[in-house]
């Protein structure tokens, strides 16, 4: 039997708000915690129109509710994908990735053969180091490898939830230091990329309140949270390296597997996520868009 294995049931028990019935898409869930497929949707024609629409509010509602939603089968040009992110909010300029053709905010995502890396391969939430980090990421995968290549999401609601209660009320008021510089420094070299003299850094609460759903999520994460401030070093790396394996257990995950002109669409607030390279040497590309986000609170 697991050590985890309780007589009172699970150690986190999911409840799901109650959810209105959607009229102009479809919500297929991937699991009750996190992620959605959503059906219906036509993004190309959806942005030809920027007035408001019932469709644009449901796909918000659907983010909201799944954390992360996907959508296939979407022929759109990088105008269109960034047209698609331009709804959501301004868009994000990535402090050192490469972008595709001249818009900045169009970032790369490419790994082949000779690839050294491939982009967002540990658990991270984007450019957390930025004072202000992105509020969503939007993934446009145009070709895939013939397998693998998926990406992993995980609630960072559900991971906060399942703490005990000590552990909330020992988090609670903490701020930790994410830093870019030891993650973008020299990253993008092979893409012709010259560092900057600086990169972004920046003290965030350990758990934020999410600004639309007013829900709880840790948010530390191992690719650019350095240390937790005002507690010993040691201290601070035991706490992180607890959190850290907590926050990857599975039960709070969804895996999402690609399909050619595939969208990933999510909330960078309360989700992490971790993309596998496990397709060498096959080849995978894209492009994403990033919006931008407030200040974690
Ligand atoms: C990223 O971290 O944005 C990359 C995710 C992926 O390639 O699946």
């Amino acid at each position: 039997m697991s050590s985890l294995a309780s007589k009172s049931g699970p150690r986190y028990r999911h409840v799901a708000g109650d959810s209105e019935p959607y009229e102009t898409i479809g919500v297929e869930k991937l699991t009750p915690i996190i992620g959605a497929e959503i059906s219906g949707v036509d993004i190309g024609e959806l942005v030809s129109d920027s007035r408001p629409n019932r469709q644009m509010d449901e796909i918000q509602r659907a983010l909201a509710e799944n954390l992360v939603i996907f959508f296939r089968d979407q022929r759109i040009s990088s105008e269109q994908h960034l047209a698609f992110g331009r709804r959501f909010g301004e868009l994000h300029i990535h402090p050192a990735a490469p972008h595709e053709g001249g818009d900045p905010a169009l970032m790369r995502i490419y790994a082949d053969k000779d690839s050294p890396r491939a982009n967002g391969e540990g658990w991270h939430s984007d450019v957390s180091c930025d004072i202000e980090p992105p509020m969503g990421s939007i993934l446009y995968i145009r070709q895939c490898p013939p397998d693998g290549g998926d990406t992993l999401f995980a609630s960072m609601y559900a991971a906060y939830e399942a703490l005990s209660d000590r552990m909330k009320a020992y988090l609670e008021g903490l701020y930790a230091l994410h830093d870019g510089e030891p993650i973008y420094r020299g990253l993008y070299a092979n893409y012709g990329v010259a560092d900057r003299k600086d990169y972004p850094r920046a003290e965030h609460p350990v758990v934020r309140t999410h600004p639309v759903t007013g829900k709880k999520a840790l948010f530390v994460n191992r690719g650019f949270t350095r240390h937790i401030i005002g507690i010993p070093r040691d201290e601070s790396q035991a706490i992180l390296a607890y959190l850290y394996q907590h926050m990857e257990d599975p039960l709070y995950q969804c895996r999402f597997r690609w399909s050619e002109n595939a969208i990933a669409f999510w909330d960078n607030r309360c989700t992490q996520h971790r993309a596998m390279w496990d397709y060498w040497p096959h080849t995978r590309s894209g492009t994403r868009v990033t919006v931008k986000g407030e200040r974690p609170v």
